[in-house]
């Protein structure tokens, strides 16, 4: 019987994909999965590689090559774990199991420790960028089991997206880091996307842009220093046409947002760490706020935006491109802040270099600007923020003013701009020497005793507040 060098378990598009991927690259792979549609797809779009699946998992875990490479692409969640528990008596000591899932973390972390204890090696691996990007080449972030990885990291290399020839997979780090980095990853795709729908209501009912004009702006903007894989996307948006109606695809689509978890998994995860990413946190709620229509009709009848379109419009579209290239620059700092800070808290030996780099090709998030935010971190592989660079201190220099004169026409008019407003007030926290933060201590202090630090001396202090006499 013919032995296979890898198996997929889960065979829709991701899955598919990833091992049409594997076998362009000559790898002998083969999959399964329950439900037999999958796996007449599987044949049928890989009949130059003679791809055959399996609908029996004992038949497909016996016909791998020992140890076993099994990747899993389903759902996360409890079917992760599902198809752990049906694996697990089929296979041998040394055998090693692939979460390419969106899991989260801390299911990562437990499954690690669960199959270690029955020999199994587990890693968890965070696969970047769509359908295309696992058919063609993804980002990959694999983190956890070393043993595991080395028997992986060829074909990962080999499958992966490339920028100048270099792969855009690395091992991340040890426990649940690969699953870490792939939600913070798309932390950052929350406030890109919502930075670039803000952009669009900003040209569409700021300026009154046509979609046709807003097209060409993002078209030309793609060209510039915004160059990004969301904003070619977002540009071809515009662009297509409803077979049904004849209108613009974008105007037949419901304004209202979902989402699967990962972006507010990382909006928890800043808040148990407390280190604050205040604009992915307002994608997560933008999105959560779209969903209440009925209320948003309701409140536009009684409070109608009044808008006052300005004469100088070429002017405010320059500002706009200012501003959405400082708020891109604030979105992966923030999202970087937090792999720093989670790599302090949880051990993860975090590279931040290594994790620009991978990301430049292949995943949601690739940019033009990867390339100089990689370029801090080589410069100083531990800073702590991004912000703190020289390069990249004169960018925001250069657009800031621009991200305020865009977020005062928003307010004057009543855009709502949640995410460019919070990437501002996030700048100006952190670059304030001295907050009223004093003010909350006192008040602490004063109400519940709860203490505060002096400026001038080492110690907790408790004032007799309420002996005030005024
Ligand atoms: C990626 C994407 C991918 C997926 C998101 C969508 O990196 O390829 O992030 O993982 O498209 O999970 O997330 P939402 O459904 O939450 O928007």
């Amino acid at each position: 019987m013919k032995k296979y060098a890898l198996g997929m378990i889960g065979l829709g598009t991701m899955g598919r994909n990833l091992l049409l991927n594997m076998a362009d690259h000559n790898y002998a792979v083969t999959g399964y999965d329950k439900d037999p549609k999958m796996l007449n797809i599987l044949e049928e779009v890989g009949q130059k590689h003679n791809l055959k699946g399996f609908s029996e998992l004992k038949d497909f875990v016996q016909s791998l090559e020992l140890p076993r490479r099994i990747v899993l692409l389903v759902p996360a969640g409890a079917i992760v774990d599902n198809v752990i528990k049906e694996l697990e008596p089929l296979l041998d000591k040394g055998d090693m199991i692939i979460d390419s899932g969106n899991s989260h973390f801390t299911d990562t972390s437990r499954r690690a420790i669960e199959l270690s204890v029955l020999g199994f090696h587990f890693f968890g691996m965070g696969i970047s960028g769509g359908e295309e990007g696992a058919r063609f080449g993804p980002s990959m972030m694999p983190g956890g089991d070393k043993t595991a990885y080395k028997a992986m990291k060829q074909v990962l290399e080999d499958i992966s997206a490339k920028v100048n020839g270099e792969p855009c997979v690395t091992y991340i780090g040890p426990g649940a880091s690969g699953h870490f980095v792939k939600m913070v990853h798309n932390g950052i795709e929350y406030a890109m996307m919502q930075l670039l729908a803000e952009t669009y209501d900003v040209l569409k009912t700021g300026l009154g842009y046509k979609t046709e004009e807003i097209q060409l702006v993002f078209a030309k903007w793609n060209k510039g220093r915004l160059k990004s894989f969301l904003m070619e996307v977002t540009a071809a948006i515009f662009a297509f046409i409803d077979d049904k109606t004849g209108n613009l695809m974008v105007d037949m689509v419901k304004d209202e947002a979902k989402s699967k978890g990962t972006g507010k998994w990382t909006s928890q995860v800043s808040m148990d760490l407390q280190l604050p990413i205040p604009t992915i946190n307002e994608a997560v709620t933008s999105r959560d706020l779209s969903k209440f229509k009925q209320l948003r009709v309701a409140l536009s009848a009684a409070f109608p935006q009044e808008i006052t379109l300005p004469e100088n419009l070429q002017e405010i579209e320059a500002r706009l491109e200012e501003a959405l290239y400082f708020a891109m620059i604030s979105s992966y700092a923030q999202g970087l802040h937090l792999l720093w800070q989670a790599s302090n808290t949880y051990n993860y030996e975090l590279n931040l270099h290594e994790i620009a780099k991978i990301w430049r090709g292949g995943c949601i998030i690739r940019a033009e600007l990867l390339e100089d935010i990689y370029q801090a971190y080589i410069d100083k592989p531990d800073l702590e923020h991004l912000f703190l660079d020289a390069s990249i201190q004169i960018k925001l220099k250069e657009t800031i003013s621009g991200l305020k004169k865009i977020i005062n026409i928003a307010m004057d008019n009543g855009i709502p701009v949640a995410a460019f407003a919070s990437t501002l007030t996030y700048f100006d926290t952190l670059r304030t020497k001295r907050l009223p933060s004093n003010l909350i201590q006192a008040q602490r202090d004063f109400f519940g005793a709860h203490t505060f630090e002096r400026t001038d001396e080492e110690g907790v202090f408790h004032a007799l507040w309420n002996q005030t006499t005024l």
